[in-house]
């Protein structure tokens, strides 16, 4: 297991929302270093972060773990297997494992002995790893692993104002209230290979050929923005879940860590 610096040296060099830079700790070779006080949350498959930003604005000091390198992660980073890390010394945990075994758009193409059937499903072994556990913990993910999950959460970019949809469940040993709101109205999506320079249309699928507008970020710049992650990548945005999402889930979570202590 090695921690993980970012490219140019000491983690303070790190691109994230400036009021963050000061608490980063970042990069500190072979160790978990937190800051004091703050409880510890541990991001399991946290990539480049997008939940742990909101876990840090609601207060905890995060540690991430992935198999990948993550360059732009903005706080502490071990690359490690998240089925195997341990658990022992975190006051709560969050988990994203990856959602393509599960989405949409990938499942007309298993069974068909392509890449579809390559992705693993690494929810499920997740879920058994976390539940049972007396720490409390959140696990997100698309809608469609419902069928995996035993969902109390629904989220969508419509109830922080963004203007993703990028609707996700989640799981939780604690009970977590959210709020009721509209889905934004014309959204536009963060996902594909590459930032596109246009809008697309598609079929609606209702077998009468019509065709809707579906819109995605065009640029790098309109990805960070809709998601509220000015430090990611591409990959790092569409693969993450908007920060609002865990600062949300992290307010309650440290109210519920606060009650158990008094
Ligand atoms: C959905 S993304 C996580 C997004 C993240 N929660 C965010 O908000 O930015 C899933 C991540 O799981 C990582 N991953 C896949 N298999 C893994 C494993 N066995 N252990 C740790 N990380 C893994 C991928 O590299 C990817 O970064």
């Amino acid at each position: 297991m090695s921690a993980q610096m970012p490219p140019g040296g000491s983690g303070n060099d790190c691109i994230g929302p400036g009021s963050h830079r000061s608490t980063l700790s970042v990069g500190q070779p072979d160790a978990i270093v937190p800051s004091a006080a703050r409880p510890r949350l541990l991001d399991l498959f946290c990539g480049a972060g997008g939940a742990a930003m909101g876990y840090h604005d609601a207060g905890f000091d995060v540690t991430g773990v992935d198999i990948e390198p993550q360059p732009h992660y903005p706080f502490t980073f071990v690359q490690a297997d998240a089925l195997t890390f341990p658990l022992d010394g975190f006051d709560a945990i969050h988990a994203s494992p990856p959602c393509e075994a599960f989405t949409q758009m990938s499942a007309r193409w298993r069974g068909k002995g392509g890449l579809a059937d390559t992705h693993k499903d690494l929810l499920t072994p997740t879920l058994a790893r976390l539940r049972g556990l007396l720490v409390p913990w959140v696990v997100e993910n698309v809608p469609s692993a419902k069928r995996a999950m035993r969902p109390t959460v629904d989220l969508h970019g419509g109830m922080f104002g963004l203007g993703v949809y990028r609707r996700r469940i989640f799981e939780s040993n604690i009970l977590i209230l959210v709020p009721k709101m509209r889905a934004p109205d014309r959204p536009i999506g963060v996902y594909g290979d590459h930032p596109q320079n246009h809008y697309s249309t598609r079929l609606n699928g209702d077998m009468k050929g019509r065709r809707s507008e579906f819109r995605r970020a065009r640029t790098i710049d309109e990805a960070r923005e809709l998601m509220e992650m000015p430090w990611a990548d591409w990959n790092g945005c569409r693969k993450a879940i908007p920060p609002a999402y865990t600062r949300l889930i992290g307010a309650q979570l440290l109210e519920h860590l606060s009650e158990r202590i008094t």
